[in-house]
């Protein structure tokens, strides 16, 4: 086995490996596949492939970030995985890092996380991906609340200031599809705080909560109890919240939230090594 450059001519046999490596999105030529020939056009350098008897039987796709190079994926056959190609693969990258002068190699991952710490890698940061099913539960409607409109804003502006600017950034990119969801919450007639989802792309079961807006936890849950109930209203299964705070992933748990396992909605590990 032996590790070398990626060329234009192992495009088709590592796709055929995203196809049926991968279980998140990048299994999806339509995704991985523009992205591949881009970092080919842009740094072949970095594009690697393992070949066993002249098969292509693994990948490495790698990018520069700022100070360190990055692995943006890596994929070996189903039949050859456990037998130390992707580790071979990563040697050769961390190899070509310390040539080219860099002292770290940065990448995230959501299933590969026990494989890259047996290769020497630190989780430094996790961006947790909940779920909430909405099937099997009793669900009831958030008095006080109402469908957001535009003449909320400046209420909202002069409530929570420069907060709601990436609120409303949130907001305004929904305006594309028609299935999204956007409440406020009115405490004593004026607004307390506001809630703001999308139907996921790539599932039209799930709707993320893409922005909260709050200063008071107990508005934050009515709110979400808001958009969970709308959501249900619609028959959508899963509501999708991330987050980066253990204590808020904590919380959501006990409120009977559950870590995505669902290929479009996942938990990121973001994973380090110096070299
Ligand atoms: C992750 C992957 C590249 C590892 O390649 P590999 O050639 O199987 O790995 P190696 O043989 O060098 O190392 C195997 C070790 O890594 C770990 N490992 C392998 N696949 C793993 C996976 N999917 N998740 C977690 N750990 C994994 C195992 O602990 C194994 O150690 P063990 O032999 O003690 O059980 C390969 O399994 C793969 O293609 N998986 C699917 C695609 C993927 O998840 N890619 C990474 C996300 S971008």
């Amino acid at each position: 086995m032996k590790v070398r450059k990626m060329t234009f001519k192992d495009l088709y046999y590592v796709l055929r490996i995203c196809n049926s490596a991968f279980l998140e999105m990048a299994r999806w030529t339509s995704r991985i596949a523009p992205a591949i020939i881009e970092s080919m056009e842009k740094y072949p350098e970095l594009q690697l492939v393992a070949e066993h008897d002249g098969k292509i039987v693994g990948f490495l796709r790698g990018g520069y970030k700022e100070d360190s190079l990055k692995i943006l994926h890596i994929a070996v056959s189903p039949s050859f995985q456990g037998k130390g190609i992707g580790s071979k693969l990563l040697e050769e990258f961390e190899s070509i890092a310390v040539k080219k002068g860099f002292r770290k190699i940065t990448l995230d991952t959501p299933f590969a996380k026990r494989f890259y710490e047996k290769n020497g890698y630190k989780c430094v940061k996790i961006e947790y991906a909940l779920i909430f099913e909405t099937i099997g539960k009793e669900l009831m409607d958030v008095k006080n609340t109402e469908i957001m409109k535009l003449s909320n804003i400046s209420m909202l502006i002069e409530r929570f200031g420069r907060d709601a600017y990436s609120f409303l950034k949130e907001y305004f990119k929904t305006f594309d599809t028609s299935s999204d969801k956007a409440f406020i919450y009115f405490d004593d007639d004026k607004v307390a705080g506001s809630i703001v989802g999308s139907i996921n792309r790539w599932c039209t079961d799930l709707l993320e909560i893409r922005s909260i807006l709050y200063n008071d936890e107990r508005i934050k849950w009515k709110l979400i109890d808001k958009i969970i109930f709308e959501a249900s209203l619609s028959g959508i299964r899963w509501i999708g919240y991330k987050t980066y705070k253990k204590e808020e992933y904590k919380s959501l748990l006990s409120e009977g939230w559950k870590e995505s396992k669902l290929p479009y909605w996942w938990t990121k590990y973001f994973m380090e090594k110096e070299i």
